[in-house]
């Protein structure tokens, strides 16, 4: 079964963009707290003198800033792994909708606690709006690689990291002293995420809920339809269906697949080591060291106005990742990593960058969607999540500490590693460009399967898809 429907109607843009201003607001978090770090480590300052009436000693702060920072991936790691239960539960709009309600606690938290002299409110803020994030970065790339025609997928997808850039640019940008980023603005700083959550909830009403979640796990094809026709533009949406019904068939035969048994087998064991090597090697390239971090490293290695050359990284970041949403040709990009962290920190850095964002950057957000069928996807997508947030968080947390002991060489551990993952992506991975979602996982079945479910295929009057792909 071939389905194309090329047309982009108003109301795929109009969902795609709505979803994605939770992708913007993923990256607004990753890289608001780079620029503003000294000033709010001067408030804890003051908070300690306040409490202790003595400086706050130098490992206290560190190790407070750290937890600022990384916390939030911890919010992360907790709600990714529950995606998959409450986006089968309440739907991905549904979701998407009630998650609003965590990126309002965690901005206000945020917000509040220099008034309350309080880090335990910012930190308790990073957490809950890492917690939203976490959601955000499943639910996005679930509903819009449902919502998606099989032949624009690809470059949909890559608007969840496009916004996610977008993001960490603007919050870069706003954090600068001359805007948000003084010593009396920086609250306002973190509040402003809820400005896209405001925009999200006021635009999610006119959104349809995925047509395919509505059919092939609600079983309600009146409701798939209507949505279908909306997001074609188009009357006649069979073709549509006809490929939803041969999945939901397939669904029907399997069991319910729940997270271990993901892992139990054969037929998901190798999808799901290859999302979870993506997802690592998108962190473990050391990526957010630089978009966390990135002002203290550049003042470390003597930039003059480090934070001008943190927004140039933020620049360099949007920009490739604009040219991987029109390069998007194949999967088996790779990249490179930074030699040393001396005077040409910056340009080694804007060079990573570029590099992360043609390969691993954007593409295992929207690919383990599209590595799983119906039936597995809200599972393998949590687990992945989950994958992608611990590895966050041990960057997040733990950078400071290694850099403090290996010095720029820091660099060399992220860069073998990158190694070891460019040698997987090549041999490993598949190629998923213009496959509909039963063709991909088909072709991780093929080896496993049987001649009886061969015949089965046979039997129910259609060949199977393997043979029709293959042919
Ligand atoms: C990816 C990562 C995110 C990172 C961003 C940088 O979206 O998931 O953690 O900050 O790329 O562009």
């Amino acid at each position: 079964v071939c389905v194309a429907f090329q047309r982009v109607t108003g109301t795929l843009v109009l969902s795609v963009l709505t979803a994605v201003l939770g992708s913007l607001q993923f990256g607004y978090n990753i890289g608001v707290i780079n620029a503003p770090q000294q000033i709010i480590e001067q408030e804890y300052n003051a908070t300690w003198m306040h409490r202790y009436s003595e400086p706050i000693p130098h490992s206290a702060l560190t190790t407070l800033w750290s937890l600022s920072v990384a916390i939030f991936s911890i919010g992360g790691m907790l709600s990714s792994f529950c995606m998959g239960i409450i986006s089968e539960w309440l739907g991905r709009r549904k979701a998407m909708l009630i998650n609003n309600l965590l990126a309002f606690i965690g901005a206000g938290l945020m917000a509040m606690s220099k008034l309350c002299q309080s880090f335990e409110m910012m930190i308790l803020g990073r957490f809950t709006i890492g917690a939203y994030c976490g959601l955000a970065s499943g639910l996005v790339p679930m509903y819009v690689g449902e919502i998606a025609p099989t032949s624009l997928r690809g470059a949909l997808g890559t608007l969840h990291q496009l916004a996610i850039v977008t993001g960490i640019l603007i919050a870069q940008i706003l954090g600068l002293e001359s805007l948000l980023g003084d010593k009396d603005l920086w609250p306002v700083l973190m509040g402003l995420t809820v400005v896209p959550t405001v925009l999200q909830m006021a635009l999610l009403p006119f959104c349809p809920e995925s047509p395919r979640f509505l059919f092939i796990v609600r079983c309600q094809e009146h409701h798939a339809k209507s949505g279908l026709r909306r997001l074609t533009g188009r009357m006649e949406v069979s073709d549509e269906l006809a490929e939803m019904k041969e999945e939901k068939r397939r669904m029907d035969m399997e069991r319910k697949v729940s997270i271990p048994e993901l892992f139990r087998s054969p037929l998901y064991r190798q999808p799901i080591v290859i999302a979870i090597l993506l997802q690592l090697s998108q962190q473990l390239s050391g990526v957010n060291a630089i978009f966390y971090y990135s002002t203290s490293i550049f003042q470390k290695a003597g930039v003059e106005k480090p934070i001008y050359a943190t927004i140039g990284a933020g620049v360099v970041n949007c920009a490739f990742t604009v040219v991987s949403v029109r390069a998007l040709k194949t999967l088996l990009l790779f990249n490179d990593s930074v030699p040393s962290m001396s005077y040409v920190s910056m340009l080694a850095i804007f060079g990573f960058v570029a590099f992360f964002e043609v390969g691993p950057g954007p593409i295992p957000w929207f690919f383990v969607a599209e590595l799983f069928s119906q039936g597995p996807r809200p599972a393998a997508m949590a687990i992945a999540g989950f994958s992608n947030w611990t590895a966050n968080f041990v960057i997040g947390m733990f950078f400071p500490y290694i850099a403090h002991l290996s010095g720029p060489y820091v660099f060399l551990i992220f860069a073998a590693l990158l190694l070891f993952f460019l040698i997987f992506t090549f041999f490993r991975v598949p190629e998923t460009r213009g496959k509909t979602f039963d063709q991909i996982a088909a072709s991780f079945h093929l080896p496993a399967r049987t001649n009886m479910d061969l015949d089965m295929d046979m039997d129910l009057g259609k060949p199977s898809t393997e043979l029709d792909y293959l042919g």
